[in-house]
């Protein structure tokens, strides 16, 4: 208890101390919260008009942060300059990576004197705690500069692809110092969100698929037939999350939903993992996390299933450090527009 009044004593006189000796540093921190506020604003907005575009915002902090850094290369458009080549977006892994309008709505907002790497970065954030319910939450550093080089050939040699086996995706978590838990708590954000068909076309396909439950996978293919025609599109977009699909989908499929709050359909929480030890999720590299030899990748499955509380502390620690990855390039600006450089 003294401990505790010596501490919160010394707090108070340190910002004393603060206020006095630097009130450029208060200004900032004043600026600061002002910056997270607007984006806080516009990401509740934007959720609100369009709620499919919360899983995009989170998985753009994914995208950009693990190539090359987070310094918002995800973001350029291509131009006459870097055509040839091919910017971030055309990368076959970058396939249906949208809510680029939000960020230039809330680039719109701040302007010049807050980089696009950090929009991305606090926009995911907010997207995250909006379809957690408030209930993942995690603080980042701002101050990140934004980036002048995107290479379709870097996202492709560098983001993990939704065919790995599990030692792919091990390695390739490893090499950015991501653990086995981290990998797996990450993975947790395909509780929301699309795929397209092409992303998970090989797990219902009889001769390539890796075991998921027989039941889900007729469902499966019956239900992308009829999206087939319903979206018009030989590609179709299909929901991740079980929980989230019709009653019809779920009862053929036979998913228990014992301890899945059902009524929770577009939240980000750990239902992934009670989809998963049933074998019933889209993606190979999600199935694929039942698959390793490290006991870490099986224990955090389980443990996250059964303990909705560690796992959203585990997932947005992972979050948090994926958002300081550094950015990796040599010449650094804080763009005007966040589709081109300055
Ligand atoms: C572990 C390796 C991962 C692989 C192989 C992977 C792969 C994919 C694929 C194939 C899609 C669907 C793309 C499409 O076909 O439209 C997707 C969507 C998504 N991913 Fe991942 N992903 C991985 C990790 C992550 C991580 C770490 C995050 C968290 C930041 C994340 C968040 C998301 C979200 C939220 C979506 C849905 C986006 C939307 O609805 O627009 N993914 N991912």
């Amino acid at each position: 208890m003294k401990l505790t009044r010596a501490l919160a004593g010394a707090a108070v006189l340190s910002l004393c101390l603060l206020l006095a000796v630097q009130p450029e540093a208060v200004a900032a921190a004043a600026a600061g919260g002002k910056v997270e506020s607007t984006v806080r604003t516009e990401v509740v907005k934007a959720i609100r008009a369009d709620p499919s575009v919360g899983p995009a915002l989170i998985r753009l902090v994914f995208h950009d942060c693990w190539v090359n850094g987070c310094d918002g290369s995800v973001l350029l458009d291509t131009t006459p300059f870097n055509s040839s080549a091919g910017v971030e977006k055309a990368a076959a892994n970058n396939i249906g990576l949208r809510g680029f309008d939000v960020i230039d709505a809330i680039k719109a907002k701040l302007g010049d004197s807050v980089s696009c790497a950090d929009i991305v970065v606090l926009a995911g954030r907010d997207a995250a705690a909006i379809l957690s319910r408030g209930r993942i939450t995690y603080a980042v550093e701002t101050g990140r500069k934004d980036g002048v080089v995107s290479s379709a050939a870097a996202a492709d040699a560098t983001l993990p692809e939704s065919t790995f086996h599990i030692d792919q995706l091990t390695d390739n978590f490893a090499r950015k110092n991501f653990t086995a838990e981290e990998l797996v708590a990450l993975a947790g954000a395909h509780a929301v969100g699309v795929s397209h068909l092409s992303s998970f076309r090989d797990r219902i396909n009889a001769t390539t698929r890796t075991p998921i439950d027989p039941r889900y996978q007729a469902a499966l293919a019956g239900d992308v037939e009829a999206l087939k025609g319903r979206q018009n599109s030989t590609d179709p977009i299909e929901k991740f999350n079980i929980r989230d699909m019709d009653a019809g989908f779920r009862n053929a499929s036979g998913f228990d939903a014992a301890g899945v709050d059902m009524a929770a359909v577009g939240v980000l929480d750990n239902s992934f993992y009670h989809a998963n030890l049933q074998n019933m999720v889209l993606l190979r590299s999600d199935w694929e996390l039942r698959n390793g030899t490290d006991p870490s990748l099986s224990d955090s499955l389980f443990a996250f299933r059964d303990n909705a509380t560690v796992w959203e502390m585990e997932f947005a620690a992972a979050m948090a450090k994926l958002s300081e990855l550094p950015a990796e390039g040599t010449r650094f600006e804080i763009r005007k527009s966040c589709r081109a450089t300055n």
